[in-house]
């Protein structure tokens, strides 16, 4: 067996993720060879509308035996990152090269988005790319990133804006850890200890009072912490995180702390009565101007749900886990935790919960232009612990949904007080689906399909009739 250096496994990852999404996002177009026994096949990405062989390609194997659905040899989007395997090669007309590095791939096909972004836009995106093939964690990194340090400051609340009752949702907190108090004209400011560096620099009003370790743990979405039950407080923390995770750097912008309070009352008024909101009750973020220099220091207080679901008789379980497995073994918990045998079961659990999920998720896309970021760390299932069944879902994290204002306004709401130029506040229904699409079809239900082996055991067929049987029930009743 080939053992793959660290670096290039890490490099991979990125760059498998990178070529299916060019591929899936319609930005390229990829044509597959016929297939040959359980051999791998070739794909070749090339520039959309150029089907010539003479093109430049970016030609990359595909593991053996991986269900590829095309048309006429044109991959449809579909395409999982697992699906295809190194070697992957750069090929035009002067040469043929092997790489792994993405910003290099990307670097090369660059000139085949001209006209859709700079190139300036186009060099950043390579440069991101090569960045996070290069910079992953190592296991070292493991322990601090879970149990992360938080700092309590003290500023002067001029250089603050606030949003909902934060100083006295805070209190109870502060007075279990002994914060010392401060003066009428400051306020008392959690961060991660991690991020002192990036406040320190642009609020030099700030001053530490405390730094804590070993009271918090991290949600997946790493930024986001649930303080230890000892200290019974009844709201998680969402604090800034200047790092690049996945697709964002993990600041949290005025629009979002301000916003999250408003958005919630939105939620309450139109999401059903099953599915369950992380609501945001209050938040804190700078007052510069400068809105990149504002999101460096933010905290938004949102509800946990662990007390209504226990008095529910109910466990909460986050979507994205439900596709791991146990370190070691190939087993997703989905199969573990609800006993899912033969395929036969696994189908018919995955319909139902898949069913459960969407009547729950198109009815405020549909009715109200409510568009979740529903993907499987923002949903999380509600379990019921004596009978295994899903009896709903709880959705949390309003700063990348998209909200239809049009179709809201219509209904009542008011916009006024959002800062303006929020990106979550849209007036093109398209952005509002292609959230929906991408988060809860593409990321949600695609992952939970793949990681139950369902997708070559009719899955995909069994969402587009459920898909379209509850849109249809739903506007029908409009
Ligand atoms: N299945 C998944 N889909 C998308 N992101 C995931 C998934 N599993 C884990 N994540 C992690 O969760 C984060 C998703 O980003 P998102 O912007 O939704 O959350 P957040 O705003 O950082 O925090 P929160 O959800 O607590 O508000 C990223 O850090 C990503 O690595
Ligand atoms: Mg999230």
């Amino acid at each position: 067996m080939t053992i793959v250096p660290p670096h290039e496994a890490a490099c991979f990852e990125t760059t498998k993720r990178l070529l299916a999404s060019l591929i899936n996002e319609g930005l390229v177009s990829g044509v597959i060879e016929e297939p040959k026994e359980e051999s791998p096949r070739r794909l070749h990405l090339r520039k959309n509308d150029c089907r010539s062989t003479e093109d430049d390609s970016v030609v990359v194997h595909t593991t053996p035996g991986a269900l590829i659905e095309d048309r006429d040899g044109e991959v449809l989007p579909t395409l999982e990152p697992s699906m295809l395997c190194s070697p992957i090669i750069l090929t035009c007309t002067a040469m043929q090269k092997r790489v792994i590095d993405p910003g290099e791939i990307f670097s090369f096909i660059s000139p085949w988005f001209e006209g859709l972004a700079s190139p300036s836009i186009l060099e950043e995106i390579a440069r991101h790319l090569q960045n996070s093939g290069s910079n992953q964690v190592t296991q070292e990194d493991i322990p601090a990133m879970l149990t992360p340090g938080v700092t309590f400051l003290s500023l002067p609340r001029s250089q603050l804006h606030f949003a909902g009752p934060f100083d006295d949702a805070l209190q109870p907190l502060l007075q279990t850890l002994g914060i010392p108090r401060v003066s009428e004209n400051r306020a008392v400011v959690p961060c991660l200890t991690q991020q002192l560096p990036s406040v320190m620099q642009r609020f030099p009003g700030a001053s530490i009072l405390r730094s804590v370790i070993d009271c918090a743990d991290a949600q997946a979405s790493l930024r986001t912490i649930t303080l230890r039950p000892e200290l019974k407080f009844p709201f998680h923390l969402k604090l800034s995180l200047a790092c690049q995770i996945t697709s964002a750097l993990r600041t949290i912008t005025p629009w979002s702390a301000q916003g999250g309070p408003i958005v919630t009352k939105i939620m309450d008024q139109f999401l059903p009565p099953d599915l369950w909101t992380f609501r945001e009750i209050a938040a804190v973020t700078g007052n510069q101007t400068e809105f990149d220099d504002a999101k460096h220091l933010s905290c938004i207080l949102r509800e946990d749900q662990e007390e209504r679901t226990r008095a529910n008789n109910e466990v909460l379980i986050i979507a994205a886990a439900l596709n791991q497995q146990p370190q070691g073994t190939s087993q997703p918990y989905a199969e573990i935790l609800f006993n899912l045998q033969t395929i036969a079961q696994k189908q018919e659990w995955f319909q139902k919960y898949v069913e459960c999920l969407l009547n729950l998720l198109l009815p405020p896309l549909v009715n109200h232009g409510i568009g979740l970021e529903a993907h499987g760390q923002n949903i999380l299932a509600r379990v019921c612990r004596k009978t295994g069944k899903i009896k709903g879902f709880a959705v949390r994290d309003f700063g990348g949904i998209r909200l239809h204002t049009p179709t809201l306004r219509r209904q009542g709401v008011c916009f006024d007080a959002m800062f303006p130029g929020w990106a979550v506040m849209t007036e093109d229904m398209n952005d509002v689906w292609g959230k929906i699409h991408h988060s809860l079809l593409q990321n949600h239900v695609g992952f939970l399909l793949n990681s139950l082996g369902l997708q070559r055991n009719g899955g995909w067929r069994i969402i587009p009739i459920q898909q379209e049987t509850s849109v249809l029930c739903v506007k029908s009743t409009v």
